[in-house]
């Protein structure tokens, strides 16, 4: 059982120490799936090819299938001293059906194996989180749709700026999720190539048909170059690149929730679900799902320095260096499709106070560009009626109230162009619904929005998978 592969090269067996450091089978069990699934692949071409015979390809299938049923009622015996789960099926095979497992491996190599097992992992685990970034879409959707009219203050340079819908600042999430969702679909067709055929790096003597296995597989294309297809790892590299962003996306959005549901904003409520107390201050409610979001997208972050790291020293062909790209890549997606799981949900557990939105909308001079954009439609030229709200700004200011409760004589003080008809300008509804074009704040253009969004993730079913 413990004999390894290659025994007959060597004089003594491999250290307990080395096997313990090279060994990879306690994380690239992971992949025994899509391990089988294109060895069967491969099976069958070699046979059609006429290499395996029809007996070898039938014992072939019927001794993965009784793999396979093992693995997934728990019951494979995985050993370290097969080293890792190529060898460890491969070895199995052997056990059940006898010589036919030994030529399995024929015209191929743990180098193009393990891969192809990547690739077809990882193209699996893409659409996974597609589905689960639509979904989480259209937690955002929702929310946007149910509060197209609540006014909040827009920032920039986290200083009160303009008057925003809520519905809009949701939106921008879901335009972000959006390109996430292309990126993520335009990675997997690079993913989505079959590097079987390469085998450890010339290709092979046998004569085998790749367009065979590619298709058995469903691949969209082939590698077209033996050394490369066994070596290089960019496309698990841009797929955690993609998987970066999307966590930067989502950790912008939790450092949001956090402040907003700090009682000095008092903007939203997170279910008590998503949330602790402590163990001391009785009156805590902690946002700990957000906040651990916000970690966590720093070591999707680390992973992808990792795996540039690890690639960008690498002489052709495939070296052992490559077996470091399993955890980092495992570890991504895992943190990834936990992240999306839980947004889904916990978005859909947040409760808005517009009356506090509102009263910071009130506190910030939001609607100082109204008030000078007015000024400019009455035929002040725009730097000029910049520096009139300017002052206008001031004396509110030092005299601690709005804008909007300043008398008409006083505004009138500061230009004459100032009529009744200032004071709708003034309100933060009236400021929303005066942006009215196409990417706007005015809540017909979010409802618009909400629409086309709608209309895109139609399929998104929301029960959680
Ligand atoms: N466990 C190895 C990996 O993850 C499989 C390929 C090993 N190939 C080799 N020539 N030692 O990369």
């Amino acid at each position: 059982m413990s004999e390894k592969a290659w025994s007959g090269r060597f004089h003594e067996p491999v250290s307990e120490l080395v096997k313990q450091y090279t060994g990879s089978i306690d994380f690239d069990k992971r992949l025994a799936r899509w391990d089988i699934q294109g060895s069967l692949a491969h099976a069958q071409m070699l046979q059609q090819a006429g290499v395996l015979s029809e007996a070898d390809l039938a014992a072939i299938t019927e001794g993965m299938q009784q793999i396979s049923a093992e693995i997934q009622q728990g019951t494979m015996p995985w050993s370290l001293d097969l080293e890792d789960v190529h060898m460890n099926i491969e070895r199995r095979l052997t056990d059940k059906i006898g010589d036919a497992g030994k030529r399995l491996h024929t015209g191929r190599s743990r180098n193009d194996q393990v891969a192809t097992d990547i690739r077809l992992w990882l193209r699996d685990q893409i659409s996974l989180i597609v589905d689960l970034t639509e979904k989480v879409q259209l937690a955002l959707v929702d929310l946007a749709d149910e509060y197209a009219e609540v006014v909040m203050p827009g920032f920039t340079h986290m200083q009160v700026a303009q008057p925003v819908s809520f519905g809009h600042h949701m939106l921008a999430y879901v335009e972000m999720l959006g390109r996430d969702v292309e990126r993520m679909q335009d990675c997997r067709h690079r993913v989505n190539r079959m590097p079987l055929g390469a085998a450890a790096l010339a290709g092979t003597t046998f004569p085998i048909q790749r367009e065979t296995t590619a298709a058995l597989l469903h691949f969209e294309a082939i590698c077209q170059n033996s050394l490369d297809a066994v070596s290089d790892r960019d496309f698990a590299i841009e797929f955690v690149a993609a998987a970066s962003i999307l966590m930067m996306h989502f950790s912008r959005l939790s450092e949001e929730l956090i402040y907003w549901m700090s009682p000095r904003f008092g903007f939203i409520d997170i279910a008590d679900r998503f949330c602790t107390g402590s163990s001391i201050m009785p009156q805590k409610k902690n946002p700990d799902v957000p906040e651990l979001v916000r970690g966590k997208s720093a070591r999707v972050i680390g992973h992808l320095m990792g795996l540039l790291t690890l690639m960008k020293s690498q002489p052709l062909a495939y070296n052992k260096d490559n077996q470091e790209d399993k955890e980092p890549l495992f570890d991504t997606v895992d943190t990834l499709v936990s992240t999306l799981r839980i947004y889904a949900d916990m978005m859909r557990g947040v409760s808005v106070n517009p009356e506090n939105m509102r009263q910071a909308v009130l506190q910030g001079f939001a609607t100082a560009t109204d008030l000078a954009d007015y000024l400019v439609k009455k035929g002040l030229p725009f730097r000029d009626s910049h520096e009139v709200v300017a002052r206008a700004v001031r004396l509110a200011d030092e005299a601690g109230v709005q804008l909007s409760d300043l008398s008409l004589e006083t505004l009138q003080s500061f230009s004459p162009l100032i009529d009744q008809d200032v004071f709708s300008v003034l309100t933060p509804e009236g400021s929303l619904e005066a942006r009215n074009h196409l990417g706007a704040t005015a809540p017909v253009q979010v409802r618009a929005q909400v629409q086309r969004w709608r209309d895109k993730l139609v399929w998104v079913d929301t029960d959680n998978h």
